[in-house]
């Protein structure tokens, strides 16, 4: 579908809103239009001889009641096309959101997240901007416009022929405003996004920013970008202020007086009728205003629309498949066959993970050891199916993972991350994210087994406490033990630990082996870490080196015949033995 058709039916699906704005608007243009029929009777009265105030004063009195009908009309229509513009906002929001959270890991490897944000909140501001007032003014101009002309052409079919001879000049007018301001739409979107971009960096790289003195140059950088906008803005001021729709009408309305006058001393037109006529002219001042507003918000709208749908419309979902199958007995056999991994696509030489074969029997407790590179988180996330293989294929208890049920197979798998990523929440909220209606009791035997439930305690609020910017700021070993509780409570049938922190104290690294061993018991599980004591303990282990695996078997095996493994072993066997210190 393409951004208009699709921009279309999210209006379209408002229609019946959409139906009492038109009523509405209907008799708000009525009103407007009528009354200067109504004022050019009382003129007229008054230029008989015999005039009767009755009628003047019944004249006025329904000018005062189109008056009320047009405060009416206008309220509601303004009100629904608020409430249209709404929806239709809210709508797109949700949709992108939808599906932002449902896009493939590629996809946010790719887009920066200040682009993402800008769509979801400038752009459907401007989307908002056209429907609300755009479409109602579009509307009200164009019955105005229908409304008064047919009004003058029946009072005086001769004048409005004369002034309908500045009719090209308005559609000059109108034409080379928009073409000059189109260009300029497009670059104040993009400006923006990426003045979004920087802000969203540079505020979550502060740390990087700060450790290299560099506050100045960013903020220099972020200020460039800023005078950018600053500058399409102005261009689009300027642009906008030489605007000459207006002039014209004005034009119009003298030459209209002035041919009119003569009219009327000829005897061809009542002083009633010219008054009308002049009146119904001023009511198109509002028109030639509104038309060059719309059409330029309709295409700044129409470019929003765009750049949404067409971050939403990029198919990079990992598909799930059409008759999924559902891991029902989960033993957690696991199968790699000759995978193969490359982030860039098939057609890329850069291959992250190369002929991978290997096979876990259920509950065992896998260790995955590699140089720094060398595809052990990638391993897990092919694994969880945030990619899918290049080629090759994995199998769990001997099915295809790409033929399972994609949520079934995640929410099969606990994984602890290697970058952990707490919720600004409770700790509970966090601990309990997989499993938001778990017990307290529940919550604390995780936290427990995980070696948290002490250091929760000590907080002043408890399981209460609110991590991460308006709360407690955790370290890294302790982040690392509320993400394993959060993968514990959920009681998954397969385990992933992926353990970068190796530089912790030896209380705290004995609290994490603690919390590793209880994570271990009685399922499969893949540690990837650089624990000695896990890795010697684990039932098999895999070596990886530059994306191929070189090795895999029990530390008894591998110590004997891998060099890697060895090596690893090697440098504390060569630390000088410690000299015993006494007496101080
Ligand atoms: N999102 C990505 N896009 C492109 N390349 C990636 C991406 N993530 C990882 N890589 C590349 O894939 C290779 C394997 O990365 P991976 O993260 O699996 O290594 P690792 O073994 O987990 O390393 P470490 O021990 O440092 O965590 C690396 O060369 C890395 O540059
Ligand atoms: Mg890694």
């Amino acid at each position: 579908m393409g951004y208009k058709k699709w921009f279309a039916k999210h209006i379209l699906r408002e229609k019946w809103l959409f139906l009492r704005m038109l009523i509405f608007l209907m008799l708000f243009i009525g009103t407007v239009s009528f009354t200067p029929l109504l004022i050019g009777n009382i003129f007229d009265e008054l230029a008989k001889p015999d005039r009767s105030f009755t009628i003047i004063i019944m004249t006025s009195l329904f000018i005062a009641i189109a008056g009320i009908g047009r405060t009416l009309g206008d309220y509601i229509q303004s009100y629904t096309n608020e409430v249209i513009a709404h929806k239709v906002t809210k709508n797109v929001t949700e949709e992108f959101y939808d599906d932002m959270l449902k896009k493939s890991q590629e996809f946010h490897d790719r887009v920066k997240i200040g682009d993402m944000m800008a769509r979801a909140t400038y752009d459907t501001r401007q989307m908002n901007i056209f429907i609300a007032p755009g479409l109602k003014f579009l509307f009200e101009a164009f019955f105005t416009v229908i409304f008064s002309v047919s009004l003058m052409i029946w009072i005086s079919p001769k004048l409005t022929l004369l002034i309908a001879g500045a009719l090209p000049f308005y559609i000059i007018t109108i034409w080379d405003y928009n073409r000059r301001l189109r260009p300029i739409s497009k670059a104040q979107m993009e400006q923006n996004s990426l003045l979004n971009v920087r802000l969203q960096e540079s505020i979550t790289g502060i740390r990087v920013v700060r450790a290299f003195v560099k506050e100045e140059s960013e903020i220099n950088q972020f200020d460039n970008e800023t005078e950018k906008l600053r500058e399409i803005n102005t261009r689009r001021g300027i642009i906008s202020a030489r605007y000459y729709a207006i002039v014209i009408t004005i034009f119009l309305i003298a030459i209209s007086f002035f041919w009119g006058a003569y009219e009327v001393s000829q005897g061809n037109l009542s002083l009633g009728d010219l008054v009308t006529f002049v009146m119904l002219m001023m009511t198109l001042n509002m028109p030639t205003w509104q038309f060059g507003w719309t059409i330029t918000q309709f295409q700044i709208g129409m470019a929003a629309a765009k750049r949404i749908h067409e971050m939403k419309e990029r198919e990079e979902y990992v598909p799930n498949p059409d008759k999924p199958i559902d891991w029902v007995e989960k033993k957690g056999n696991i199968k790699f066959e000759n995978v193969s991994f490359s982030f860039n696509g098939k057609s890329s030489r850069r291959m992250a993970l190369k002929g991978i074969d290997f096979e876990v029997p259920e509950g065992a407790n896998v260790a995955i050891i590699g140089n720094p590179g060398s595809g052990k988180s990638t391993l897990i996330k092919l694994l969880m199916r945030l990619y899918d293989p290049t080629d090759g294929t994995i199998h769990i208890d001997g099915i295809n993972i790409k033929e399972m049920n994609l949520s079934n197979l995640r929410d099969n798998i606990g994984v602890i991350e290697q970058e952990l990523f707490l919720f600004s929440k409770t700790i509970r909220d966090n601990i309990a994210y997989g499993k938001p209606d778990a017990r307290q009791e529940e919550i604390e035997t995780a936290a427990k087994l995980a070696q948290a439930h002490d250091f929760i305690l000590f907080f002043e609020y408890g399981y209460d406490t609110i991590v991460g910017e308006r709360g407690v700021t955790l370290s890294g070993g302790q982040k690392q033990r509320i993400a394993i509780a959060r993968a514990l409570l959920v009681n998954p049938a397969i385990l992933v630990l992926d353990d970068a922190s190796s530089a912790i104290d030896a209380e705290t690294e004995r609290k994490i082996q603690t919390a590793i061993a209880n994570v271990l018991r009685n399922r499969t599980t893949f540690i990837i870490t650089h624990r000695l004591a896990t890795i010697k303990n684990a039932d098999l282990i895999i070596v990886l080196r530059n994306g191929v695996l070189m090795d895999n078997g029990t530390h008894s095996e591998l110590i004997l015949r891998n060099i890697d493994y060895r090596r690893l072993f090697e440098r504390f066997s060569e630390l000088p033995p410690m000299i015993e210190m006494e007496g101080n």
